[in-house]
C-alpha cells in the first residue's frame, strides 16, 4: 500500500511530464517563446556536456528493459520497487541530490550498516565519494519487514558494495529492536560511528541541533494562559489530523499570514482566533519559522472515499466545463506550494482541504488574496472536492529541498 502510493506519487512529481498549465490554452507571448528556444539550446548542450545525467537516464532504461523482461526477484525487485526512484536503478544517483550507491563508503561497509540507514533514514549532511549531499532520506521501517531489509540490504551491500556477507532476518529483527523511536540518523556526523574509517563527514548545521528558541519551543509544547499548546492539535511533529492541518513545511509567509488572518478576524476558527490573540507578531514570526524548518513524511492519506483519478485530473488539469483551473498552476507541479502566497497542498489533511473548500464556497472562509480560491471552490461540486482531497493527501510530503528553496526566495524578503 505505501510502496504504490510512492510509486504512483514518484510518477507525478516528475515536473514536466503530464504537467499542463491551463495558460497554455492562451496565445504564447513572444518573450515566452525566446526564452523557450534558448532554454532548449542550453538543456541540449548540457546533455552533451554532463554524462553522469546522461548514465543515469541510460541507466534507467536498462534497468527498465531488464523489470520488464526478467521480471527480477527479491532483493534486486526491492531494490527496484523502494530505492531506484532517488538512487536510480543503476545506483549512480543524481548529481547534487542523491548520494550514489556504486561503490559508496556505505555499501562498501556491509549489509547490516546498509539494513540501519533503510531502518532509520537520513536528515543532514553526509559526505559520499567526495561529494556532499544534503537531503532527506524516509526511514522504510514501517513499509519492510525483517526479512525484506535482510534481502534488500544483502542485495546493495553485494551489488554497489561488493560487500558478500549477507544478512538474516534475525539479525535485522536485532538492529530494528536496537534502533526503535531513534528518529533518522543525524547526517554523515552520526553515521560515523557505525563505519569505522569513514572521511571526513560535514558537521550538523548548529540550527537543527539547537531546535527551536525555548520561549517558541514552550508555546508549541506547553502553552501560556490562552494560548493552548500548538502541538496538543497540530501534534508533536506538526503533522496535524483530520481537520486539524498539518503545518510541518507550509511556506513561512503563509503561516505567518494566517495567523495574523485569525488574530485580526480575517479567518474565523473558534479555536485558531483565540489562540492567535495571545500572540505577538514576534512570537507569529518564531512559529511560522520553525514549522516552516520541520521535515516530516506524510501522514496523511486518502479517506473520504474520493476519486483518486478524478482528483489527480483536477490537480493537474483542472475542468474547463466547470470553469476550474488546475490548482497545480498556482499552487506549484506537485502541489509543494510556491513562494508565500501559493500554501503546499502535498500532504494535507484530507477532511482538513476538504473543509476549507467548503468554507470558501459557504463564504466561511474570505482571506485569500483577490478572492482566488472562492469561486473555485464554488465551482466544485462535493464529490470533485472530496476526489482533490484524497489526491492531494496521496501526495508526499514537499521535499526538503523544495522546503530550502523556498526558504532562500523568502529571506530574500520580497513575497513572490
Ligand atoms: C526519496 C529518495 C530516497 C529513497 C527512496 C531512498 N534513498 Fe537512500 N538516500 C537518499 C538521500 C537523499 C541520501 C543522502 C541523505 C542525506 O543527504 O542526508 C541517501 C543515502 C543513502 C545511503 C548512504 C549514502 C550512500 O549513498 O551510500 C544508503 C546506503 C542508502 N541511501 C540506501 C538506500 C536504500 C537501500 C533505499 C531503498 C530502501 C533507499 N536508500 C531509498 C534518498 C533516498
Ligand atoms: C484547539 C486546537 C488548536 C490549537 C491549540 C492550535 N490550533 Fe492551529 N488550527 C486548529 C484548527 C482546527 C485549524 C483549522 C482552522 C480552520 O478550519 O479554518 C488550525 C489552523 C491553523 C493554521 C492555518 C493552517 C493552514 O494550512 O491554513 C495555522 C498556521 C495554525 N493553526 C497554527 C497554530 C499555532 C502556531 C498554534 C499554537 C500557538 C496553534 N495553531 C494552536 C486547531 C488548533
Ligand atoms: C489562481 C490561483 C489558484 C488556483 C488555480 C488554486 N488555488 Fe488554492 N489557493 C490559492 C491561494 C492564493 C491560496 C491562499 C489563501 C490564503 O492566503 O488564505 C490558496 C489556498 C488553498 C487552500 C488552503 C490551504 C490551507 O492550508 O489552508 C486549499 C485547500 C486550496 N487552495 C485548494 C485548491 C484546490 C483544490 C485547487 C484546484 C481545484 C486550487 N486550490 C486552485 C490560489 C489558487
Amino acid at each position: 500500500m505505501t510502496r504504490t502510493s510512492k510509486q504512483t506519487a514518484s510518477k507525478i512529481v516528475k515536473p514536466g511530464e503530464d504537467f499542463e498549465p491551463w495558460e497554455s490554452h492562451n496565445r504564447v507571448p513572444l518573450p515566452v517563446i525566446w526564452i523557450a528556444l534558448a532554454l532548449g539550446v542550453w538543456g541540449t548542450a548540457l546533455l552533451f556536456q554532463d554524462q553522469s545525467s546522461y548514465a543515469v537516464a541510460q541507466g534507467d532504461r536498462e534497468a527498465d528493459e531488464v523489470a520488464a523482461h526478467d521480471a527480477p526477484e527479491g532483493g534486486e525487485a526491492l531494490f527496484l520497487a523502494n530505492c531506484s526512484t532517488c538512487h536510480q536503478p543503476n545506483g549512480v544517483g543524481v548529481r547534487l541530490a542523491v548520494p550514489p550507491l556504486q561503490d559508496s563508503e556505505f555499501a562498501k561497509a556491509g549489509p547490516e550498516v546498509v539494513a540501519q540507514i533503510v531502518l532509520r533514514g537520513i536528515d543532514g549532511p553526509i559526505r559520499v565519494k567526495g561529494f556532499t549531499f544534503d537531503g532527506h532520506m524516509p526511514s522504510f521501517a514501517a513499509a519492510l519487514d525483517d526479512g525484506e531489509v535482510a534481502q534488500l540490504a544483502s542485495y546493495v551491500a553485494g551489488r554497489f558494495g561488493d560487500a558478500d556477507a549477507a544478512l538474516g532476518r534475525d539479525q535485522v529483527a536485532e538492529l530494528r529492536a536496537a534502533h526503535a523511536g531513534s528518529g533518522s540518523w543525524q547526517g554523515g556526523e552520526e553515521l560515523a560511528g557505525l563505519v569505522p574509517g569513514l572521511p571526513a563527514q560535514p558537521a550538523m548545521p548548529a540550527m537543527a541541533q539547537a531546535g527551536p528558541d525555548p520561549a517558541i519551543s514552550d508555546l508549541i509544547f506547553a502553552g501560556r494562559g490562552d494560548v493552548w499548546s500548538c502541538a496538543s492539535c497540530h501534534g508533536g511533529l506538526g503533522q496535524g489530523a483530520e481537520n486539524t492541518p498539518r503545518l510541518a513545511g507550509l511556506s513561512q509567509g503563509y503561516i505567518a499570514k494566517q495567523l495574523q488572518d485569525f488574530r485580526e478576524g480575517e479567518r474565523q476558527n473558534e479555536h485558531m482566533s483565540f489562540v492567535a490573540k495571545g500572540l505577538s507578531d514576534s512570537e507569529i514570526e518564531g512559529l511560522a519559522v520553525y514549522y516552516a524548518g520541520l521535515r516530516v513524511d506524510s501522514t496523511a492519506q486518502p479517506a473520504l472515499g474520493g476519486d483518486l483519478a478524478r482528483g489527480e485530473r483536477i490537480a493537474l488539469q483542472g475542468d474547463w466545463s466547470l470553469g476550474v483551473p488546475a490548482c497545480f498552476s498556482c499552487h506549484g507541479p506537485s502541489g509543494f506550494g510556491v513562494g508565500a502566497d501559493f500554501p503546499a497542498l502535498a500532504a494535507q489533511q484530507p477532511a482538513y482541504l476538504a473543509s476549507q473548500l467548503a468554507a470558501w464556497a459557504g463564504g466561511h472562509r474570505n482571506n485569500s488574496p483577490l478572492g482566488l480560491m472562492d469561486r473555485i471552490s464554488e465551482a466544485l461540486p462535493e464529490s470533485d472536492r472530496r476526489a482533490v482531497a484524497d489526491y492531494l493527501a496521496s501526495l508526499p510530503a514537499v521535499p526538503p529541498t523544495e522546503q530550502k528553496a523556498m526558504a532562500r526566495i523568502e529571506g530574500g524578503g520580497d513575497e513572490l
